[in-house]
This record gives C-alpha cells, structure tokens and sequence, in this order.
C-alpha cells in the first residue's frame, strides 16, 4: 500500500528503520506483517479498576483477528482507564487526561489507524476527544452493557434501582441485611451500566454518529455476538485506512446534530451535553446549548429505558437497538451521513426491523413527551443550566420555593437527615462548590438526597439545584451544570438561606429572586468559606489553570481546535 503513515517508521533503511522493525520482529512479526502493511492500534482501556471494561482484553484478540484478516498488522496499546467507582476525586477529574493520552499515544505510535475500546462513562468521550484531535481513521467499539441485574425475582438496572432502594433504606421500609444481598446480583457481568446512564448514552450517541458498526451500542458485553462484531470492527479499519478516511469526516456538524437528537430521544444522561460540548470543541465545528434546547423541543423519548421508563439496554438490543430506534425518528435526523461501516446511515436505518414497539417507542406513544432535557437560563445561572424534565416530578415545573443551602457535601451529608432541619416539601436545596472547578472535577453530587424528616412523610421528591453533575442512573428534579459556578463567583455563590427561587419548565428559566441591589452587596461582601486543596504541581495544577466551565465541556483551553 502507498502513502502508509507507519512507513515513515518501517520503511527506512536506516538505524531508526533497523530499530522498528526489530521491535515488531522481537514479538514474533515477520518482515511481511511489518513492510507495507496497515498497522492497526487497538486502543485498549482494559483495568481490573474498572470493572465496566474487564472484558476488554478478550475483546481486543477479536479486533485482532479482524484486522489480520482483512491484511492488516494489529497493535494493542493501552491508555489509562477512568472508572465511576474507585477512583478520587472524581472519574471526571481525568477525563481530559485520557484524552491527552488516547491523542499523543495515536500520533506518537507507527499506527495507520485505531480502533478504540471504550465502555465505563468517562472512557468513551475521552477516547473520542483524543482521537478528534489526532485525526487518523478510527472506529469506536465500546465494551457493551452488563447484563440485567437480578435480585428476589426483580430485574435490577444500575444504578438506578441501588439508589432507589438506598433511597427506601433510609426510609426504613427495606433492610441493611436486604440492602447488602443486592450487591451480588446488580451486576452480573463485565459491562456498563445498563440504564440509559451516562455510559449507554455516549454508546448510543456514538453509534448514531456513525462512529461505530451496527449494533456496538447495546449488544451486551458478554453476547457472543459482540466477539464477532470486535473481529467486523478489525476488519473494517484496515478498509478504512486503504479508503484513506479519517475520524473527522464522521465528526461533522450533522453527526453531532444526530447524536444531539438521539440523545433526547434516548431519555439519556445530562452528562452526554457536558461530553458532547467537549468534543465538538475538538473538531472544526461549533455546537451549542441553544442547539440542544431546539432539538429536545421536537424529539420526544421514544426509548423505553430506566430512569425515565421500565426496560434495560438488553432489552434494548433485543428490540433492534440504536438503528431501529433511528427508524422510528428519521423524519428528525439527517439520514445522509457517512458513518465508518462505509454505509450511509440511511441505509442502515432502512435495513433495520424493531422487534418489541413497548421498548422502542412510536413518536405518537412515547415514554416522555418532547423536551426531555432542557437547559435553562437565568438570574441563577446566566450562562446555563440543565434539567432532566423525563426524570422531574411535573408538580415542580412551574415552582417558587425558599432556598436551603449547604457549602459542601459534607456538611450537607451531616446536616441533610436532622429533625430540626428547617425544611418542607417546597424548599430547594442547593449544593455548591461542586463544579468543575471547586469540586475538583464536577462530582456526580447533584443528586441531593431527600431529608430524613420528609422521607418519613412519603416525600420523594423535591427541587434540588447545584453547580455539580449527576449520573445519568439517577432521578428526580434537579438541576445541575449551574454556570458560572459558585466557587468562582457565579450567582450560586450569593444565595442565602431563605431566598426564593423560580424554576420554569416553560420559560426554560431559573431565576433568584432577590433584588439587584442586595445581591450587590453581597457580593461585595462575599469570603471564600470553603477552600479547596490548591495545587502548585502536576497533573492538579494543570486542571485548575486550564479547566473550563461546563457550557465548554470541561475541558482545557489549550485542548480545544483552533477554529
Ligand atoms: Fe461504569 Fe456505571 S460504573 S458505567
């Protein structure tokens, strides 16, 4: 083949030349595996601290196959892994980290094209930002969702079912004894959550953009149709590198606009617009939130997927996954696109067959009506905010209620459950200082628990507003991504307990009710009660020079494409 990029390592007869080869040689590569031959990276965010993307060693010797197949050389690499459980302070603290290295692993390496193995939420945006940077043809293949969870004869999603039986303990209606023994049951399986959390949705997103073959988004981790499908994935790189079609001719304004749309239709995560916003930031393109307000506002929830409906990603697959749902939409997306199957995405949207319509929705009886997920303005937020209206209690959408306000999480956690704490069913709480940048990578804190006293009366719901993100897994009517953020001084900052806030679903708007004069002053008055720890070196010091605010995605300044 001509033009190879791995060429310019394997092709020179020099020492360099005699080094490479050697180097390939010494892991059993005769000359022609080496010379002349697409060299295929296998991206691999494999870790045993991630137990989302356990499986993705296995998954990698199919891709393997694939590419020798098709007469390529494979070469797995691996690159850091994020997972939603262990790590601190937060997944999405090394988000952008990933990314610097998913990109300089693919430039700096004798590969002529990528495929990327993703799965837990932070790995499959942060694999696609990096490799949007780098640009060389690249096809996603995410690990898949685990299998239902069981538990007593329920089927079990995570975590929206942990919470929500969490959510019962504390009530007292449920056992700790009965509490523990769902521990082994919620997950069964290697895989990713599988409600439409944040993990599924960048799965389904990505497939709807044509980043990944049929099928990548829902196939469970362990269906054995998903080895077949990593050796399809192997054998369609080593085509796309001979067609000589990079990764962003998939990342254009359309198949963003698709991914936008599948989003909503989804019921998906509220972290997909912080993640999308990222990588959008690293093409030529331009996105923005107002473009995510227009596309909710006509596209109803068509998927019947926990939190917003009743079913799990398996059933999902079963049902004929992201391109059936595609179908069942197409009058809302732009069919026309490319994708890196090498078909249109009509085509693959007119090969497909639903096969259960109570999973996959018809636009005229859908889960959730239209403008599922809104972002909202205000006095509160003047550069944005977002709600999951699927996931809100409707009594809420029109709502005047007095803030209750904490400072950090744990405060919050020792004051939340005291009888004495003066609140009812029509305060809003708020948290700050969790935002990208005071805390520390924007925890997954925004799901505020309901205090014990109104638990105890059956409430189960409440207004809850803050500066931090939540899992896609979770419920209820928060708002969160509030922008700018309180630890910099954004209007989250000046609310006191007691004041009164609007929230209108209608208006898309969230507005402190409190006279510009006051806040004047309070702000002039305004000192730093809560400090985070400061940085003066590595990888910490990079994130709080450089970290944007959630309307940018969250990630580095220095990170973004040059428009
Ligand atoms: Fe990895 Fe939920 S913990 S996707």
């Amino acid at each position: 083949m001509k033009n190879l990029r791995s060429e310019s390592w394997f092709g020179e007869k020099n020492l360099e030349g005699f080094l490479h080869r050697s180097g390939m040689k010494a892991q059993g590569w005769p000359d022609n595996m080496i010379k002349d031959k697409p060299m295929i990276g296998i991206a691999n965010s494999f870790s045993e601290a991630v137990h989302c993307n356990s499986h993705l060693r296995n998954l990698a010797e199919h891709v393997k196959k694939g590419v020798i197949a098709a007469g390529g050389t494979p070469i797995e690499f691996p690159v850091i892994s994020l997972g939603e459980f262990f790590l601190s302070p937060t997944s999405m603290y090394l988000r952008n980290q990933m990314s610097i290295d998913v990109e300089e692993m693919i430039k700096g390496l004798p590969i002529d094209g990528v495929v990327l193995l993703s799965g837990c939420d932070k790995t499959t945006p942060a694999m696609i930002m990096g490799a949007a940077s780098a640009d060389i043809p690249t096809i996603l293949l995410p690990g898949g969702p685990s299998l239902r969870g069981d538990w007593r004869g329920e089927e079990l999603g995570s975590c929206t079912d942990c919470r929500r039986y969490w959510t019962e303990l504390r009530a007292g209606n449920i056992t700790q004894a009965d509490y523990d023994s769902m521990e082994e049951g919620i997950y069964r399986s290697p895989g990713h959550c599988m409600v439409a959390g944040t993990a599924s949705t960048m799965a389904a997103i990505s497939e709807a953009m044509g980043l990944t073959l049929e099928g990548a988004a829902t196939l469970p981790a362990v269906d054995s149709r998903r080895m077949t499908l990593a050796n399809n994935t192997g054998q369609r790189i080593v085509k796309l590198v001979e067609e000589n079609i990079n990764f962003s001719n998939f990342l254009r304004k359309e198949n963003f606009y698709n991914g936008i749309t599948t989003l909503m239709s989804f019921g998906g995560s509220t972290n997909a617009i912080i993640h999308m916003m990222a990588m959008a930031g690293r093409t030529k393109n331009t996105i923005n939130l107002r473009d995510f307000n227009e596309i909710s506002e006509k596209t109803p929830v068509i998927v019947n997927l926990k939190p917003a409906g009743s079913k799990l990603m398996e059933d999902l697959h079963y049902a004929g996954g992201v391109s059936a749902m595609l179908k069942n939409i197409e009058n809302l997306i732009y069919k026309d696109v490319e994708t890196v199957s090498g078909k249109k995405l009509s085509e693959i949207i007119s090969d497909s067959n639903i096969y259960n319509d109570d999973v996959i929705r018809t636009q005229s009886n859908p889960i959730n009506s239209k403008g599922s997920i809104l972002i909202l303005k205000g006095t509160l937020a003047p550069n944005g905010a977002v709600i999951k209206v699927a996931a809100a209690s409707k009594k809420f959408y029109e709502h005047v209620g007095k803030a209750l306000v904490f400072d950090s999480a744990r405060e919050l956690s020792e004051e939340i459950d005291k009888p004495d704490l003066d609140v009812d069913e029509n305060t809003i709480l708020i948290l700050r200082n969790n935002g990208p940048v005071g805390g520390q990578g924007m925890p997954e804190s925004g799901f505020l628990p309901i205090p014990k006293k109104l638990l105890d009366k059956g409430v189960r719901d409440i207004v809850r507003i803050s500066d931090a993100r939540m899992s896609g897994t979770a419920f209820g009517t928060i708002i969160l991504h509030v922008s700018p953020e309180s630890y910099i001084g954004g209007p989250l900052s000046l609310v006191e307990n007691g004041d009164l806030i609007s929230l209108s679903i209608k208006n898309k708007s969230i507005d402190l009710l409190v006279d510009k004069d006051e806040l004047k002053i309070r702000k002039e008055k305004l000192k730093p009660n809560y400090k985070i720890k400061d940085y003066d070196r590595g990888y910490g010091f990079i994130y709080k020079e450089h970290i944007l605010q959630a309307e940018d995605g969250c990630d580095f300044d220095f990170l973004k494409a040059k428009k």
